[in-house]
């Protein structure tokens, strides 16, 4: 993509309505000075989803999320940036030209388009094929045997590949591609001594593969017999990262949105046989680990992730693959545990959809999981117990919520014996030996805002409000006043954002991509009109203060462990200077208000 001039983007942004796009996805009531709704992003039954015409912006007050109407469409339709400005160009009549690229640049646009075209072509050849053509006959005989009618052939537009050597290369070549431009598909081959270019899928079964636009951008392909290898699969490209796609994710959109959840099966014929019994909220990870821009995807519909994956070692492991990547995210992963050499698609076939459903009800939390699958592989000594213990806390430094932590912990010690206290310290020790020193409190989504941000919300208010206060805020410093991350960042951001006859440009949540600022600035917008206490003097010292304390119980958290290395290795005089540091601590802690 070329770049889209900042002016259009300016027009479309001011020739949009927000409340007209939103409303064309759910309904808005007026209720004072905003518009309200059931927020499309989660699941709700009062309406907490804000509209806020003059601005131009929404925030959900639910989850969370907000920004402006490019914002909207990005999440609401799994768009990029530009994609969105040109669709909503369209939507008001306003053709988005991009800057012309450099000429390689160009060429490589060219090339990306070609090779979805090409891959469009393939799938409509291959879909035919299987309805239709003669040659057709033994795949449609397959999937009859297996239970499946035309409905599930069309929904995922599943295709055959004949059994010759060049079906797909002629008629690709009939349709004026070049050899070129259809081995760079990675769909055919090049032909050795002399002979022409031949296919790679020869009599299977195929399932295509899309992007979130629902362009098809790589294929599946199963043999209809026992021969080997039963599945082989398109080789990346430039439109296909095996990291970054998941089989099913578009037709799976919708009813993810909805339940918050999603299944993760491994194969193809899972999620066909999971979608025919009625789950529609079902991905496919097709032979490849889930990775971490897998779990990024995923966020933006679910907060639920239920991983189906063998019940052997292999899957195990690569359940276990999986958390590390969903953890971290703040997604809710939980493992379905199916009877022994059965999966989705076989349990469904021999006990009904009920089995299924059964097995999704008693999953567990992968941690819980992880932890017995630890505590089996160690031996039953003390040493055995903490290796296990080892191994569960250093996944727990990747929940970003402190009370899952915590829960863990008491039954970590529940599990091992070991004591309560000494796993927290020793989860200190490994946070403060890997995480960076300060602190970051993220503030969660939904969950209540502590005092401390509380206050700094009131500063970031006021900066918004006060050029003084904004003025102030730059002499003292952002690092002073902001203890969480975030809200730093966002002092940060106002203050760069101070044109130099000291006021803030209009559209603030215009200036920023980054989703989480966009949707912190909405939601302080939203606020502003509500009556809040305007000492800025005392807010000041509050923050100034909070900054101080947070900063010196991180230090007292890095005591614990500075402590505990000191008794081990029996220097008496390193633990004597972090017990007089703390006693020095703790009074400066006491005396400050
Ligand atoms: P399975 O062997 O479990 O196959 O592989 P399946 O999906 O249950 O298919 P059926 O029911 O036997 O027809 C799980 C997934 O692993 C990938 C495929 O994505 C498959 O769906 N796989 C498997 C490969 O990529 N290559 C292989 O050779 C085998
Ligand atoms: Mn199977």
């Amino acid at each position: 993509m070329g770049r889209i001039p900042e002016e259009t983007i300016q027009e479309i942004r001011n020739r949009v309505d927000i409340v007209e796009l939103v409303s064309s996805y759910l309904p808005l009531k007026r209720s004072g000075g905003n518009h309200q709704g059931l927020c499309p992003f989660h699941q709700e039954k009062t309406p907490s989803f804000n509209v806020n015409e003059p601005r131009q912006i929404f925030h959900c007050f639910g989850c969370g999320v907000g920004g402006n109407v490019f914002s909207f469409l990005m999440r609401m339709e799994g768009l990029s940036f530009p994609e969105a400005v040109k669709r909503l160009g369209e939507r008001v009549g306003i053709e988005v030209e991009e800057t012309p690229d450099s000429p390689a640049e160009v060429r490589r646009r060219e090339a990306y388009e070609q090779l979805l075209k090409i891959n469009d072509t393939a799938c409509a050849f291959y879909h035919n094929t299987l309805l239709e053509a003669p040659a057709g006959a033994p795949a449609r005989r397959y999937l009859r045997q297996r239970g499946y009618e035309g409905e599930t052939v069309r929904a995922f537009r599943l295709g055959f590949a004949p059994e010759r050597w060049e079906a797909l290369a002629e008629h690709l070549k009939a349709k004026g591609f070049s050899a070129s431009d259809v081995r760079n598909a990675g769909l055919v081959r090049e032909g050795q001594q002399g002979r022409g270019d031949y296919d790679l899928f020869r009599n299977r079964l195929l399932f295509p593969i899309s992007d979130l636009q629902e362009r098809v951008v790589a294929f599946g392909g199963r043999v209809l017999d026992d021969s080997l290898p039963k599945y082989i699969n398109s080789p990346e490209t430039p439109v296909y990262q095996k990291s970054r796609t998941l089989y099913g994710l578009c037709q799976a959109r919708d009813a993810m949105r909805h339940s918050r959840e999603v299944l993760v099966v491994e194969g193809y014929f899972d999620l066909l046989a999971l979608s025919r019994a009625g789950f529609g909220n079902v991905v496919a990870t097709c032979g490849t680990a889930l990775t971490a821009d897998h779990a990024r995807i995923l966020k933006r519909y679910v907060d639920k992730v239920l991983l189906v994956f063998d019940e052997d070692a292999a899957g195990r492991q690569a359940s276990f693959r999986a958390m590390d990547a969903l953890l971290p995210e703040g997604l809710a992963t939980r493992m379905v545990s199916l009877p022994a050499g059965a999966d989705p698609d076989s349990l469904i076939q021999d006990q009904g959809a009920d089995s299924f459903r059964e097995a999704v009800a008693a999953a567990k939390p992968v941690l819980e999981v992880f932890m017995e699958d630890q505590l089996a592989r160690n031996d039953d000594s003390v040493e055995g117990r903490a290796r296990a213990a080892e191994e569960v806390l250093g996944r727990l430094r990747r929940l970003p919520s402190d009370l899952e932590k915590d829960l863990y912990i008491k039954q970590l010690a529940g599990r091992t014996g070991l004591a309560e206290d000494l796993l927290r310290d020793r989860r200190r020790a490994v946070v403060s030996s890997r995480a960076p020193r300060v602190q970051v409190q993220q503030s969660r989504r939904s969950g209540p805002l502590s005092p401390e941000g509380r206050l700094q919300r009131y500063l970031l208010r006021l900066m918004l409000a006060d050029a003084g206060v904004r003025q102030r805020v730059k002499e003292a410093g952002t690092s002073v006043l902001f203890l969480d991350e975030e809200y730093r960042g966002a002092g940060d951001h106002l203050l760069k954002l101070q044109r130099p006859d000291g006021c803030l440009p209009e559209n603030l949540v215009d200036t920023t991509q980054d989703e989480t600022l966009q949707a912190l600035l909405a939601s302080l917008l939203l606020e502003e009109d509500q009556a809040w206490a305007d000492d800025a003097g005392q807010i000041f010292d509050d923050c100034r203060r909070a900054v101080a304390r947070g900063q010196l119980k991180m230090r007292l958290k890095e005591l614990d462990s500075l402590e505990e290395s000191a008794r081990c290795n029996g220097d008496d005089e390193a633990l004597h200077r972090c017990l007089r540091e703390r006693t020095e601590i703790n009074l400066k802690i006491k005396k400050s208000p």
